[in-house]
């Protein structure tokens, strides 16, 4: 009896703090999504063959940014986020659409460390592409989760297979603990 009045003392607890983990969600979104589209920008800088000084500066800047800032921020939003579906109950349409845009943002995201990764690796063999193409990777798939977060569609016309929709009453091959 005690310990489920206890679960449920730290069920209240964790729904009432939503709003933190919403915040944190948002506040790391933003500095991934705007590092996503400023690193393909501060790339088209480069040019080796330029002054030597200028170029280490903006390689320089350009890893710091993806490794201190971008990927830990990506990190916590996707942690925050993960939380976010259990205290939300959000298993509905419009959220798994939202996952697989999120999946074509990572895929960005993995494309731009590899651009940067070869500029500082081979830089008198890698030229960098133009910017237009990493920046419509990753603007595209934001702009989609965006439009489907913020409107949330029914997308009643989705027919799931019922594999998705009803338990499929399979045994796990170990056993578990029951509550
Ligand atoms: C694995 C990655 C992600 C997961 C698991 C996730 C999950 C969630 C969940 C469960 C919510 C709460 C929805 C609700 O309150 O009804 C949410 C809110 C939100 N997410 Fe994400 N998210 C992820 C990535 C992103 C990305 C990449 C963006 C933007 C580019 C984004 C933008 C937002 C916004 C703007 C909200 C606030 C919507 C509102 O409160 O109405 N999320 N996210």
């Amino acid at each position: 009896m005690g310990t489920a009045s206890g679960q449920r003392g730290v069920l209240d607890w964790l729904i009432s703090i939503v709003p933190i983990f919403k915040a944190l969600h948002i506040a790391a979104l933003v500095i991934w999504c705007g590092g996503l589209l400023a690193l393909p920008l501060m790339l088209a800088q480069h040019d080796p063959t330029v002054m030597a000084g200028r170029y280490r500066l903006i390689r320089r800047a350009t890893h710091v940014t993806y490794t201190l800032c971008v990927t830990p921020a990506a990190v916590i939003a996707v942690i925050a986020g993960t939380w976010l579906i259990f205290l939300r109950e959000a298993f509905v349409p419009w959220f798994f659409a939202k996952l697989a845009f999120v999946a074509l943002l990572v895929v960005a995201h993995a494309w731009i460390g590899h651009i940067l990764a070869n500029v500082a690796e081979k830089p008198e063999h890698h030229e960098p592409p133009n910017p237009v193409f990493p920046v419509a990777a990753a603007f595209v798939p934001m702009i989609v989760i965006f439009t489907l977060v913020l409107a949330k569609p029914a997308l009643n016309w989705v027919e799931f297979p019922n594999w998705l929709l009803e338990p499929r009453g399979g045994q796990l091959p170990f056993d578990v603990p029951s509550r």
